[in-house]
């Protein structure tokens, strides 16, 4: 299958155990695959301003293909020097010790932590030397932090990630500029803003039709961005 090119991103649709042992020269996996928690968003975007800012509903019912069967890191764990694994608290039994797991604190007002359904932290394995860390960006319903601020922007992926969580993952890699970092469960392309603003190369794979399609909008758009082409304003708040 032909992928889409974006500067120095290059878009696959299709299954990345397929894809995957094709590409080489991988300097970094940032990894943010199905959990294989069965998840579903509740289909009722939340209330208010949540359900206004998402759109992912409308896509294909909120679901996260491959979350229905437990999770196997197995096939990533050979093709890169450096690795990091999103969610994985939930298949830890197949994955070697490591000191360097990297926590993102949703920061959740004080008197809030435990009391929602969704987690208070996300966890991710790491191969990387050195030892825990923790990253606060706030994440909680409607109230997100920086660029995707739910009064700015609408949500795109049942389980999209900032762009500062995974630029902050590529950011501990400490990798030489233009590396090639490589997401194999792109979603809707979050990992491939964080390495094209970061000044790497990046490969990302997808199988679902929709998140492809919105990984590439969000990547030509940050490209275009990066190159002067769109407009230059990159909403922080
Ligand atoms: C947790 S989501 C990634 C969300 C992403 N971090 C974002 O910010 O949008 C995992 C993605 O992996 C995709 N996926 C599941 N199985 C796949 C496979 N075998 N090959 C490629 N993509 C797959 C799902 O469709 C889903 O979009």
């Amino acid at each position: 299958m032909n992928p889409v090119v974006i500067g120095n991103a290059t878009l696959y649709h299709g299954d990345c155990r397929t894809l995957l042992p094709e590409i080489q020269g991988i300097d970094a996996l940032v990894v943010d695959p199905p959990y294989g928690i069965g998840y579903c968003h509740s289909g009722h975007a939340g209330k208010g301003l949540t359900k206004a800012r998402t759109r992912f509903n409308k896509l294909n019912n909120g679901y996260v293909l491959g979350d229905d069967q437990p999770f196997d890191p197995r096939h990533l764990l050979d093709v890169a020097p450096k690795i990091i694994l999103w969610g994985a608290n939930h298949y830890a039994d197949k994955l070697p010790p490591s000191a360097r797991w990297l926590i993102w604190d949703k920061v959740c007002s004080v008197g809030s932590y435990g009391k929602w359904t969704f987690a208070d932290v996300e966890m991710a394995w790491s191969n990387l030397k050195g030892t825990a860390r923790l990253y606060p960006h706030l994440w909680n319903g409607c109230r997100r932090a920086g660029e995707e601020n739910s009064f700015l922007v609408q949500r795109c992926h049942p389980t999209q990630k900032p762009v500062a969580v995974m630029s902050w993952c590529i950011q501990l890699c400490d990798l030489p500029p233009n590396s090639l970092v490589v997401d194999p469960y792109m979603g809707s392309g979050t990992t491939g803003i964080a390495s094209l603003r970061m000044g790497h190369r990046f490969i990302g794979m997808e199988l679902d039709p929709a998140h492809f399609e919105t990984a590439v909008g969000r990547i030509e758009a940050e490209h275009d961005r990066l190159n002067g082409a769109g407009s230059q304003l990159l909403l922080v708040a």
